[in-house]
C-alpha cells in the first residue's frame, strides 16, 4: 500500500475509529426516538435480524474491497472499471448531504454541552430560557452558524491529521471515554424512580405494533432498515474507505462481526439512558430532533442539582459519538480526491483537501442550519417552497418542510440503500464472493461460513434491499 496514503498504526486504533463511525447521533438520538415511534420491541427484534442478515454482510464486503484496491469507494469501483463511476460519484454525494445536516446537528449537541458547562461554573448556559432553550435556539441564527461552523473546525482538524495521527488518535481516547460515560449515564438513571417503565417498552415482548394501521410491519422494517444502514455507516463507502488504510494481516471477517455487535451494543445502551430517563420524569419518547434536546433537557432539570453534572456528560458524550462519526464522512472526501491527485501523479494535499471539501459541505448544510428544522416562520424557506413541489401537508412526510429530512431522505432513504444493493449485485453476481473470500484469507485466516455469506450477497441482501428501496419509493411519491 502507498504510504502517501496513510495506514492505521494498529487494529485497535482502526477498531475504535470504525466504532467511532458508526456510534453517532445515529444510535443516540435516532435509535431511541424511532424505537418510540414504531413500538419498542417491535423494532428492537427486526432492527438485530436486519444488522445479523445484511448488516454484518454489506460491513465484510465494504471493508473487503476497500483493502484490496487500497482505495477509497471511487477508486474502489474504478479499479473494476470505469463504467462505476456513478458509484462513486452518489457516495461523495451522500456524505455531502449527511455531513452537512449532521455538522448542523452536531453544533446544537455542542451548544447544549457548552450551555451545560457554564451551568457547571454558577452562569446561566442556556440564555434565559431554561427548558424552553430548543425553541430559542432553532432561531437563534448566529448562534446556530457559529456552533455548526465550530463543529465543522473541529471536524476538519481531526481530518487533516491523518489516518492515525489524526482520526485513530483522536478515536482512541474519545471511544473508551464514551462508553464510561454511557455506563454511567445508564446507572445514573437507573436508579431514578418511574424508570423501570422504560425498559418495560424496550424489552417487554410486544409486537402489537405490526396490527396498528398507521405503521404496521412494513412501517417498523422500513424505519429499522433506514435505521440499520445509517447506523453502521454502511452504503456510502465510509467502510471501504477505512478498509483501505487496514493491514493486510488484519483479520477482516472478524473485524465485520466486531463493529455491528459494538454498534448494536451502543444502540441498545443509549436506548437503556434515554427511555428510562424519559419513563421517569414523564417525557415523550418519540418526539424527533427534540428528544434529543428539548425532552432530555426536561430530564436533567428534573434530576435536582446533580443533574447539571449529569447532563453536561451526556452531551459531552454525545458530541463525543457525533465528531467520531463526522470525520468519518469528511474521510470518504478527502479520500476520493487525495485518490483521484494520486491517480493523476500528483503528490496530495489532504490539510488542503479536506478543508476545501468542509468549505464546500459548510455551505450545503446553510439550508439546514437556517430553516429552524422546518418549525415555520425561518430565515430560509421549506424545501417544497424553495423547489416548487406540491405541498403534501406535515403529516405526509417531513422531507416537505424540512430540509434536515429531506437531505436524510436523499441520503439514508436512497442513495444508501442502492450503493449497497449495487455492491452486493456486484459482488454477488458480477466478481463472485471468491474475492472477499480470497482478500479475507490474505491474513493467513480461514474464511468461515462461506456458503452463508455467499448465499446472502446472492440473495438475501438484494432483496430485502430492494424492498427497502421500494418502501422508500413508495413514501416518496405517495
Ligand atoms: N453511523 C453514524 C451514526 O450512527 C452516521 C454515519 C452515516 C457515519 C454514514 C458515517 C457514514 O450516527
Amino acid at each position: 500500500m502507498d504510504n502517501k496514503r496513510g495506514q492505521w498504526g494498529s487494529n485497535f486504533g482502526f477498531l475504535m475509529a470504525a466504532v467511532g463511525s458508526a456510534v453517532g447521533l445515529g444510535n443516540i438520538w435516532g435509535f431511541p426516538y424511532k424505537m418510540g415511534k414504531t413500538g419498542g420491541f417491535a423494532f428492537l427484534l427486526i432492527y438485530l435480524a436486519l444488522v445479523l442478515l445484511v448488516g454484518i454482510i454489506v460491513m465484510l464486503g465494504e471493508l473487503a474491497l476497500g483493502r484490496k484496491t487500497g482505495k477509497g469507494v471511487m477508486g474502489t469501483y474504478l479499479e473494476f472499471s470505469k463504467k462505476y463511476s456513478w458509484l462513486g460519484y452518489m457516495s461523495v454525494i451522500s456524505g455531502f448531504l449527511i455531513l452537512s445536516f449532521y455538522s448542523v446537528l452536531g453544533g446544537m449537541v455542542l451548544r447544549y454541552a457548552v450551555g451545560y458547562f457554564l451551568q457547571l461554573i454558577g452562569l446561566d448556559g442556556f440564555a434565559g430560557q431554561g427548558t424552553g432553550f430548543f425553541g430559542y435556539l432553532l432561531y437563534d441564527y448566529k448562534g446556530i452558524l457559529l456552533f455548526y461552523a465550530l463543529f465543522m473546525i473541529i471536524t476538519v482538524l481531526i481530518v487533516m491529521g491523518g489516518i492515525e495521527k489524526g482520526i485513530e488518535r483522536f478515536s482512541s481516547i474519545a471511544m473508551p471515554a464514551l462508553f464510561c460515560i454511557l455506563v454511567f449515564v445508564i446507572i445514573y438513571v437507573a436508579i431514578q424512580p418511574g424508570a423501570i417503565d422504560g425498559y418495560k417498552f424496550m424489552f417487554m415482548p410486544d409486537l402489537s405494533v405490526f396490527s396498528d394501521p398507521q405503521i404496521g410491519f412494513f412501517g417498523v422494517f422500513k424505519a429499522a432498515a433506514g435505521q440499520m444502514f445509517f447506523s453502521l455507516s454502511l452504503g456510502m463507502g465510509c467502510m471501504m474507505t477505512y478498509g483501505s488504510y487496514l493491514s493486510k494481516n488484519e483479520h477482516l471477517q472478524r473485524n465485520s462481526i466486531i463493529i455491528p455487535f459494538a454498534d448494536s451494543i451502543v444502540a441498545v445502551m443509549a436506548g437503556m439512558a434515554v427511555m428510562p430517563a424519559c419513563a421517569a420524569f414523564g417525557v415523550e419518547y418519540n418526539r424527533g430532533p427534540g428528544l434529543l434536546f428539548a425532552s432530555m433537557q426536561t430530564v436533567f432539570d428534573n434530576m435536582g442539582g446533580f443533574g447539571t453534572v449529569v447532563g453536561f456528560l451526556f452531551y459531552f458524550l454525545v458530541l463525543i459519538a457525533a465528531i467520531t462519526s463526522s470525520i468519518s464522512i469528511l474521510e470518504v472526501c478527502t479520500a476520493f480526491q487525495i485518490d483521484k491527485d494520486m491517480a493523476k501523479g500528483k503528490e496530495p494535499n489532504r490539510k488542503k483537501v479536506s478543508l476545501i471539501y468542509a468549505a464546500i459541505i459548510f455551505v450545503f448544510g446553510l439550508p439546514v442550519a437556517l430553516d429552524a428544522l422546518g418549525s415555520g416562520n425561518a430565515l430560509i424557506k421549506a424545501p417544497y417552497e424553495l423547489l416548487g413541489f406540491e405541498y403534501k401537508g406535515p403529516g405526509f412526510a417531513m422531507w416537505n418542510d424540512c430540509w434536515l429530512d429531506l437531505y436524510d431522505l436523499i441520503a439514508e432513504g436512497i442513495l444508501m440503500p442502492i450503493g449497497a444493493l449495487v455492491m452486493s449485485v456486484l459482488i454477488g453476481w458480477v466478481w463472485k464472493t471468491t474475492i472477499i473470500k480470497d482478500e479475507c484469507e490474505k491474513s493467513g485466516d480461514k474464511f468461515k461460513a462461506y456458503k452463508y455469506y455467499d448465499f446472502c450477497f446472492k440473495f438475501v441482501v438484494p432483496v430485502i434491499m430492494a424492498f427497502i428501496f421500494y418502501a422508500q419509493l413508495v413514501d416518496f411519491f405517495g
